[in-house]
C-alpha cells in the first residue's frame, strides 16, 4: 500500500492506510494522538476537531487523502502552535500552555472531559478569527459546523467564561496578569 504524507503538528509523517480512511483513526491509531476523540463518528458531537490550515474540521467523516499538503493541528499541538506565534524557542514552547489550555484550567472547564478536545479546538479557531469575541459570539461559533459542539456533562457556561478568559490572556500576550 502507498504511503500518505500528511503535516501534523509541525511534523511531516508518513502513514500506511487508505486514503478513505478517517483523520481520526490516523490521528489515533497511527500517530498516537489521543487528544481528538471518538465520540459519534458522523460529524454530531465535535469531540474529534482538529484544525486544517487553522480551520476546526470533524476528523472523524474526513478521509486522510484529502488533507493533502495542509497543516493539521491536534489539541497536542495546540501549545507549540502559541509558541511559534510568540517566537519561543521550541524549549520554552514545551513548557508553555496555549492561553486555551490555561484558561480550561483556570475555569475548571472539564466534567468528564470528554468533550473537550472539541472544545478548546473550537475556541482556538474563534479565537484566531475574533480576538475578542462577545457571549453573543461564542455561542455563535460553538453552535457552527456540521453541528453544535455537544457535551453531555453541560459544561457550556464554564466554557464561555473559560473563552472569555483565553481572549484576555492572550490580549496581553500570554501574561493572566498585569
Ligand atoms: S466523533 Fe466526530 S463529530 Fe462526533
Ligand atoms: S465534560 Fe463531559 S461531555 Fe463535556
Amino acid at each position: 500500500m502507498p504511503g500518505i504524507t500528511i503535516s501534523v503538528n509541525g511534523t511531516r509523517r508518513e502513514v500506511q492506510a487508505p486514503g478513505d480512511t478517517p483523520l481520526l483513526y490516523v490521528l489515533r491509531n497511527d500517530l498516537g494522538l489521543s487528544g481528538p476523540q471518538f465520540g459519534c463518528g458522523l460529524a454530531q458531537c465535535g469531540s474529534c476537531s482538529v484544525l486544517v490550515d487553522g480551520e476546526e474540521v470533524r476528523s472523524c467523516v474526513m478521509p486522510v487523502s484529502s488533507v493533502g499538503g495542509r497543516e493539521v493541528t491536534t489539541l497536542e499541538g495546540l501549545a507549540s502552535r502559541w509558541g511559534a506565534h510568540k517566537g519561543l524557542s521550541r524549549a520554552e514552547a514545551e513548557n508553555t500552555l496555549h492561553p486555551i489550555q490555561q484558561a480550561w484550567i483556570d475555569e475548571q472547564v472539564p466534567l468528564c472531559g470528554f468533550c473537550q478536545n472539541g472544545m478548546m479546538i473550537k475556541a482556538t479557531e474563534l479565537l484566531d478569527q475574533t480576538p475578542s469575541p462577545s457571549v453573543a459570539q461564542i455561542k455563535q461559533a460553538f453552535m457552527s459546523g456540521p453541528s453544535p459542539h455537544l457535551c453531555r456533562c453541560g459544561s457550556y457556561t464554564a466554557i464561555i467564561e473559560a473563552v472569555q478568559r483565553a481572549a484576555s490572556i492572550m490580549a496581553k500576550g500570554g501574561k493572566q496578569n498585569g
